[in-house]
């Protein structure tokens, strides 16, 4: 991997939505005061069941949405920090439907876009949930598509979604730059064969799985100048 590396013949770039586009902590952020000190360890706790649970369901072939598993996954971090508040729950919910963006993705998009390069969400998000981030963000405008694991009915990281871009965008798997912050997202698109950007934003150490990503940055910042339009 290099931060230096130009990532030539790209004609779509694909993005990885929750951690790369939207900051998924915002929505304990914007309610810690009521959640008190276990604020961080909430945060944590229902990411990372959020992402279990994706992968279990799909390994036990007991598909439901993004949604539910996002609703799941905050119950069981709830419920492990024995906090007992149906309001709480509620806004906490309500507030992953507006996640804040990073604050480089508007500009990026749309030097991306200016150099004729196309852009597109790849999620594991629900179609609802997605398109209700997007519009919140302001970022709708800013995106050719915006292909939700909805139509699949597995989750990442199975190769049939990120088949799913090629099939929507009409590319083939070597001209898609995909770009995730979730490493082990990374390695299942560059394992897909896509080229891959790995953002780095939280500063992990590198998955040991197939597939590596090409390039890595901790920003989108750097991105139009790797992939020239
Ligand atoms: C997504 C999750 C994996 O947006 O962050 O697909």
């Amino acid at each position: 991997m290099s931060a230096a590396a130009r990532l030539d013949g790209v004609e779509a770039c694909v993005f990885d939505a929750y951690g790369t586009l939207f900051d998924v902590h915002s929505a304990v952020g914007r309610h810690r005061a009521r959640i008190g000190e276990a604020a961080d360890a909430v945060s944590a706790a229902w990411r990372a069941k959020q992402l279990q649970y994706t992968w279990l369901r799909s390994l036990m072939g007991r598909w439901t949405d993004f949604a539910e598993v996002t609703a799941d996954a905050l119950d069981f971090a709830l419920d492990e920090a024995r906090i007992a508040d149906g309001a709480l729950r509620r806004d906490l919910l309500d507030a992953y439907r507006s996640l804040e963006c990073y604050p480089e993705v508007a500009g990026v998009l749309d030097a991306l876009r200016g150099g004729g390069m196309r852009t597109a969400i790849l999620s594991n998000g629900s179609r609802e949930m997605l398109d209700a981030a997007v519009a919140s963000a302001g970022l709708a405008s800013r995106l050719d598509a915006v292909l939700s694991v909805d139509d699949v009915g597995v989750y990442k990281p199975h190769p049939d979604v990120y088949r799913l871009a090629c099939d929507r965008l009409g590319v083939r798997r070597e001209a898609v730059c995909f770009l995730s912050s979730n490493a082990w997202d990374a390695a299942g698109a560059a394992a897909f064969g896509f080229r891959v950007v790995w953002v780095n934003r939280f500063g992990q150490a590198r998955e040991r799985l197939p597939g590596a990503p090409e390039v890595e940055v901790d920003t989108l910042g750097p991105l139009p100048g790797l992939v020239p339009g």
